[in-house]
């Protein structure tokens, strides 16, 4: 069932409903940015994994990682995602998919200065996705970065930066009895969204 225009943003409607993800008592909802992120490698093949979003607006969704992990070559090779969220206790599921490019030095500076000190270290540390050769050896790297920055601000590794989904369809799925659950699905139309109503 197509809805005429003009349909609501569904990128307003994401930020509603997160906002009601985000109020869920933590222990029963503990991390409501985590989405899945699906990514395609040079085979043809989907890898999917957890991200945190770290940002949403009309631009997108933002996530951060190691640029030479796997996720970050099949973004390089193909720079087309899918995430996934799924917000248990509010019955909710939330889907988009689209093009993903880079986000400027500066904002991945700016995000990178917020984050714990260990986790800036870690990052350093971190090959992501490649094997460790040597038990000890992470253990090791962390201690010669901590040494490398003894006494000074971690600057952010230059193969570490975040990705910024630029939805094109976005679905909103909600549990319903009898499993006639809802789904709209809402896709990108120039500058406005059509939507359509979906069998479950
Ligand atoms: C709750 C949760 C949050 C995570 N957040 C991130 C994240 O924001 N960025 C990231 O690179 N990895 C994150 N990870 C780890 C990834 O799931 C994954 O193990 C790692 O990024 C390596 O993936 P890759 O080999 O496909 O690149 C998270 C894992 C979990 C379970």
């Amino acid at each position: 069932m197509r809805t005429p225009y003009p349909v609501q943003n569904p990128v307003s409607r994401f930020h509603r409903l997160y906002a009601q993800a985000q109020n869920v008592d933590r222990s029963i909802l503990p991390e409501p940015n985590a989405m899945s992120l699906a990514t395609v490698g040079m085979s043809g093949n989907p890898s999917v994994r957890i991200v945190l979003m770290k940002g949403v607006d009309e631009r997108g969704f933002v996530f951060y990682t190691n640029l030479e992990g796997r996720k970050g070559r099949e973004l390089r090779t193909r720079a087309f995602a899918a995430i996934c969220f799924h917000w248990a206790p509010l019955e909710v599921q939330v889907r988009a998919e689209g093009p993903v490019t880079s986000v400027t030095d500066v904002e991945a500076d700016e995000y990178f200065a917020t984050r714990p000190r260990e986790s800036q270290v870690g990052a350093w540390a971190s090959i992501q996705s490649q094997p460790i050769e040597q038990p000890g050896d992470l253990i090791d790297r962390v201690a010669e970065v901590e040494e490398r920055f003894a006494g000074k601000e971690v600057t952010r590794p230059p193969f570490w930066s975040g990705f910024r989904l630029r939805p094109e369809r976005i679905e909103f799925w909600r549990s319903r009895p009898g499993r006639l659950h809802e789904r709209h699905l809402y896709r990108r139309a120039g500058d406005s969204w059509t939507m359509d109503t979906l069998y479950p």
